[in-house]
Parts: C-alpha cells; sequence; structure tokens
C-alpha cells in the first residue's frame, strides 16, 4: 500500500515538474546564486553598495527610482553607506521641490526622482514584477526557497544581448535571449570595465549585472532579512508550542489509552 501511494506520489512530481519545463515560454533564464537566497539568505552590504554604483553611473541615466527614499541607503540590511556618504549621494541628484514647484538638489528625505525620458520603465519594484522561473509548477519548493527570480531575469536581460540590431517604425530593437520576444528596446548598457569599482572588484558585464540586480532586489524588497528572520522565530515557536501540545495531549489521555477496555 505505502509502496503504491509512494509510487503514484513520485509520479505525479515527474509529470509536474516536465510541465514546468515545457512551460518556459519567455527567454532563457540562468539561476544566479544569490546570497539572499534561502531560508537563512542576506543582501551582502558590499555587493548592495556595487550595486548601487552601477545603477548610479549607467541605469540611472534612463531608469528611475521613485518608490527609493534615499536616506534607506544607510539603513540596516541594506548598503549601509555612513549618514555624511547618504548626504553627498544625494547630491547627484535633482527634484522637484513639493512645496515651492522649482527644482533643487536632493537631500536624503527625498525619493530617487522618477525618469521617463527615454520610456524606461521604473526600477524601484521590477525585481519582484518580474519572475524568471514561472510557477505554480513542480512542488513549489524551489520558488518557497529560492524566490521567484526576478533578479535573474535582471541578470538574464542585462548580459542576454546577442550583439543583432533590426530597425522597425523608426524604432531600434536588439535582440535579447531573455527578453520575452526576443527583441528589446533598451540598447546593451554594460560593457566590460564600464564601472571602475570602488572597492577593487572586477567589473565583467556578469559581475555587474550581477550586482546591480542584487540591488534592485533589496529596493523591491528592503525588509526581506527581517521577514526571513521573523519566519524562523515562527518557526521555532511554533515546533515549541508542538512539543508542548503532544505532551499535553498524551497526558492527558494516558489514564485511559493505557488500559484494555473490555
Ligand atoms: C539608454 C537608456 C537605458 C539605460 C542606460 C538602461 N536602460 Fe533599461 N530599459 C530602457 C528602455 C527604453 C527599456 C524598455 C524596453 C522595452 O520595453 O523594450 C528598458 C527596460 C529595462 C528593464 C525591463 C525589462 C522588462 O521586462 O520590461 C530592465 C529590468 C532594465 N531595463 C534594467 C536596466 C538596468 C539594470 C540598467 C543599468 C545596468 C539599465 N536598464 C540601463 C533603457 C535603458
Amino acid at each position: 500500500m505505502l509502496r503504491k501511494i509512494a509510487i503514484s506520489a513520485i509520479s505525479a512530481l515527474a509529470i509536474t515538474s516536465g510541465a514546468a519545463m515545457a512551460a518556459g515560454g519567455g527567454g532563457h533564464i540562468e539561476d544566479v546564486a544569490f546570497s539572499f537566497e534561502g531560508p537563512f539568505g542576506k543582501f551582502e552590504k558590499n555587493q548592495l553598495q556595487r550595486g548601487l554604483q552601477v545603477f548610479t553611473e549607467v541605469c540611472a541615466a534612463c531608469h528611475g527610482l521613485k518608490y527609493v527614499a534615499i536616506r534607506t541607503l544607510s539603513d540596516e540590511g541594506g548598503p549601509q553607506l555612513p549618514e555624511d556618504q547618504v548626504r553627498a549621494y544625494a547630491k547627484n541628484f535633482s527634484v522637484v521641490d513639493k512645496d515651492t514647484g522649482e527644482e533643487r538638489e536632493a537631500v536624503p528625505s527625498d525619493h530617487f526622482p522618477p525618469n521617463t525620458g527615454a520610456g524606461a520603465p521604473d526600477l524601484s519594484l521590477m525585481a519582484k514584477a518580474r519572475a524568471g522561473f514561472h510557477g505554480p509548477y513542480g512542488t513549489g519548493l524551489s520558488q518557497l526557497f529560492n524566490g521567484i527570480g526576478g533578479p535573474e531575469y535582471i541578470h538574464a536581460i542585462l548580459t542576454g544581448y546577442t550583439g543583432e540590431t533590426k530597425e522597425e517604425a523608426g524604432e531600434t530593437y536588439y535582440e535579447n535571449h531573455a527578453f520575452p520576444g526576443g527583441w528589446i528596446k533598451m540598447p546593451p548598457p554594460l560593457a566590460d570595465d564600464q564601472v571602475t569599482y570602488i572597492d577593487g572588484h572586477t567589473a565583467t558585464v556578469d559581475a555587474m549585472s550581477e550586482d546591480v540586480s542584487a540591488f534592485l532586489m533589496w529596493t523591491a524588497e528592503p525588509k526581506l532579512m527581517a521577514r526571513k528572520q521573523m519566519g524562523f522565530v515562527a518557526v521555532l515557536f511554533l515546533i515549541g508550542l508542538s512539543t508542548l501540545l503532544y505532551l499535553t495531549n498524551k497526558r492527558l489521555w494516558a489514564g485511559i489509552k493505557g488500559k484494555k477496555l473490555v
């Protein structure tokens, strides 16, 4: 009996995971082993700082980050820039003052400005708005532990250019393996050594893409680490509670269960 159940469970799993592979649909997305994946995953401060540098020097030319307050760059669990550096960093941007309606230098309490000039989408929530691994297929456990692949998707877009271009209705499209449909309007934004990292890390396209994807995961979910920690505490608590309830139950019924009834 048990064997039969096990066999049917295994074949059901095999069928659904086969379907998951067949249902890929979009572009080609490779898994990336990010530090923040898994139940104990954490953002790496240095990687977030490098990602911020790539965003500032490259992506900010076309993309906004309008849901992110500049002051959060010094938050625990984030890039953790010292506050004086955040103040200096804010000066890179100018914002329209809500009260006076005039343009002025940004301060840490401002958000990153929106940027719609190039027709590029805002990147604040992009890492949660896109999925690399589409679900729900299979057991869903991989997605539970590794996420749905938003940062992998961004990494795949940035590294997925083939070099081919085409003109259509006066617009240039760039061939990209990862973008659904295969052609994207964003010109390849990165080239090797485009950014000179402050921490001396090598700046290949692959490394810069990983760093900026990690940074964009942080902008989309800055409380990821706190949430995981809370989840861990909750699981510990539930294990404790279950043990106590089990023991209580056993004790309550001990008198009756031990006896042979006539
Ligand atoms: C020259 C301007 C420009 C630069 C620089 C640029 N982008 Fe884009 N980006 C665009 C445009 C335009 C689109 C919209 C493309 C489309 O819909 O075909 C886009 C789209 C995207 C998308 C969304 C793809 C989707 O699924 O809709 C992501 C992610 C992205 N860019 C990330 C980045 C990152 C990260 C950087 C910095 C490394 C960057 N971009 C630099 C212009 C730019």
